[in-house]
């Protein structure tokens, strides 16, 4: 067989550069990036194995490092899940993700309050650290819940764009002014992590409210140039049973919206817009 030719490029990296790293990278980086524990943290943990049998709650302790968020806690307690009273548990079911407050999995009830459990700093939080599901989803297991519901909920209010055709005649698509898109951004940054749903007490499972976060996105939506075509479907979809109306104006949403989205504000311009809209049907355009 014939010797194959050496490619007609030269090598990335030196071989003796390469060697070089080698030696000096990993000391480097452990230097200085294991911090000694700090202390030991207590979580009380509302567990249940299913959606069919009872919850029960299990303590734990175990060493939280300096700038741990309750999601790193959660998988280190994963590797070794033994009880305060020394008895080896099965380990606790959560969800995450992206670890930057982004994906909006880790949703769970911290201390009581909805929130994010990779925005949860451990040093900030009151002793012990109580986790719970979020409420108002159906339980899978442990912290994990399912969120299916809050998008079914955007389906009724048809959160979405429906495709424009732009794309398939190669026409460029309607552009926000700066003015627009900075109107849009506070709510494009919607996670779907359903706790302001959590928050909210005119929405859970024997309810129809539609919840606040399907709200704010027809906001969002309505005012969207694409978005536009479909407002008057959407703002139907709030007006009857369900809809706006439901709404008590307790503002626990808006107070537990790990993005500061105006939830309120939202539902203050609906308001508006929905009656517009009544006068509309009403009277005609
Ligand atoms: S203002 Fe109150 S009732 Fe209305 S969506 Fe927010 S939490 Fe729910
Ligand atoms: S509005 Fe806020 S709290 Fe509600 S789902 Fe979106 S990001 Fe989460
Ligand atoms: S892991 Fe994605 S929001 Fe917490």
């Amino acid at each position: 067989m014939a010797k194959q030719e050496d490619p007609p490029y030269p090598p990335l990296i030196d071989a003796d550069d390469a060697a070089a790293n080698e030696v000096d990278a990993p000391a480097a980086r452990w230097d200085s990036a294991v911090p000694a524990p700090a202390e030991d943290v207590e979580l009380k943990i509302r567990r249940q194995d299913d959606p069919f049998t009872k919850p029960y709650w299990q303590r734990f302790r175990l060493p939280a490092y300096p700038g741990d968020n309750v999601v790193a806690v959660l998988r280190a307690l994963r590797l070794n899940p033994v009880t305060m009273e020394g008895e080896r548990v099965d380990p606790v079911a959560f969800e995450h993700n992206c670890m930057e407050e982004v994906c909006g999995s880790c949703a769970m009830l911290i201390n009581g309050l909805p929130r994010q459990a990779c925005a949860a700093l451990v040093a900030e939080l009151a002793r012990p650290i109580v986790l719970e599901p979020l409420p108002k989803f159906p339980l899978v297991r442990d912290l994990m819940v399912d969120r299916g519901r809050l998008f079914e909920q955007y389906k009724r209010v048809k959160a979405w764009i429906s495709i424009d055709g732009s794309w398939d005649t190669h026409q460029p698509g309607l552009v926000l002014s700066p003015q627009q898109a900075a109107a849009a951004y506070p709510y494009s940054r919607c996670m779907s992590c359903g706790c302001c749903m959590a928050a909210c007490p005119q929405y859970d499972e024997t309810l129809d409210f539609v919840g606040p976060a399907p709200l704010a996105q027809v906001r969002l939506l309505n005012a969207h140039p694409h978005g536009r075509h479909e407002r008057t479907e959407r703002l139907h979809a709030i007006m009857g049973t369900g809809g706006l109306s439901d709404c008590g104006n307790a503002q626990n949403c808006v107070r537990v919206c790990p993005k500061s989205i105006p939830l309120t504000t939202a539902i203050g311009e609906l308001g508006r817009a929905t009656t517009v809209q009544a006068l509309k049907d009403l009277f005609g355009d």
